[in-house]
């Protein structure tokens, strides 16, 4: 796997650097066992960040990962794209599949928009004319067929998000992992991405998606999501029981340090 050229936004057709779990179920796109992680420090103890997690994302679905900053949800993400090894744990996830980073202007890298999403289908064998139907399929899915010869410098943040996403899409990524893509956003963009993946997995029964956020009012797009802290796997369930299970948990902590 290069990850040199492509370094923010890559497809890992054939990863393999995690091991695989023999008690897989295939109504899951994406299972994660007692996963354990700690980062090495070299002068220091070993930083423990995940303790034993364990996660089960049903195919075609759109979760999300929610949880306090530092609780361990890139680390998770990371684990599941197959860029960290856990310590312990099995993971399963269907390939091939993306990682799509935070900062938009990592996620282009071709001068034009049809270009950038045929960027990773030139490792496949495909006619031109498949790689075209592709491209715009994949364009579709995200809203911006208009906006295929467009320059993307001139996109917005919102819309080089969709374009990352679109390349996924068009080299047939079963796994969508998506790490708080609105973060630098404004609400017009950050609605635009949302919709974008929630289109995605309703066009094809195959696509699933794990989308970490902050942002609780995002959950209304969900299928389900999971909520992490200290590293640990709290809760997992329908998006409106998160909400309201992290909705009360604030309001408890609020309520603890007003008394
Ligand atoms: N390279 C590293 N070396 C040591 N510790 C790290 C490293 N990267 C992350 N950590 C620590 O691991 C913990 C989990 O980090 P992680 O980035 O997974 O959290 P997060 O939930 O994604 O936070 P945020 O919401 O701020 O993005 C944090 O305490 C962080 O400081
Ligand atoms: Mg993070």
């Amino acid at each position: 796997m290069n990850l040199t050229r492509f370094p923010q936004r890559f497809v890992a057709p054939f990863c393999a650097t995690v091991p695989t779990s023999t008690a897989r179920v295939d109504n899951f796109a994406i299972e994660g066992h007692n996963l354990n992680f700690s980062f090495t420090a070299t002068h220091t103890q070993d930083v423990p960040v995940l303790r034993d997690c364990s996660i089960r994302i049903p195919r075609g679905e759109f979760w999300m990962l929610l949880g306090p900053n530092g609780c361990g949800k890139s680390t998770l993400l990371k684990i599941l794209a197959g860029l960290l090894t856990p310590t312990s744990g099995t993971v399963y996830v269907n390939e091939p599949k993306s990682f799509v980073f935070q900062n938009p202007d990592h996620q282009v890298v071709m001068p034009t928009v049809d270009a950038d999403v045929a960027f990773g289908l030139g490792k496949i064998n495909l006619t031109r004319d498949e790689v075209r139907c592709r491209v715009s399929r994949a364009l579709q899915a995200v809203g911006l067929i208009d906006y295929m010869k467009r320059s993307v410098q001139t996109l917005s943040g919102g819309q080089k998000q969709r374009v990352a996403i679109a390349g996924a899409l068009a080299e047939a990524c079963q796994v969508l992992l998506l790490d708080e893509l609105t973060t630098f956003l404004d609400e017009t963009d950050q609605i635009g991405v949302i919709k974008a993946v929630r289109n995605s997995l309703d066009t094809s029964a195959e696509v699933t998606a794990l989308w970490v956020t902050h942002r609780l009012e995002e959950l209304e797009y969900a299928d389900g999501a999971i909520y992490m802290e200290d590293g640990k796997v709290v809760k997992q369930g329908d998006a409106p029981s998160i909400r309201s299970f992290i909705e009360a948990r604030q309001s408890a902590y609020i309520n603890q340090i007003n008394s």
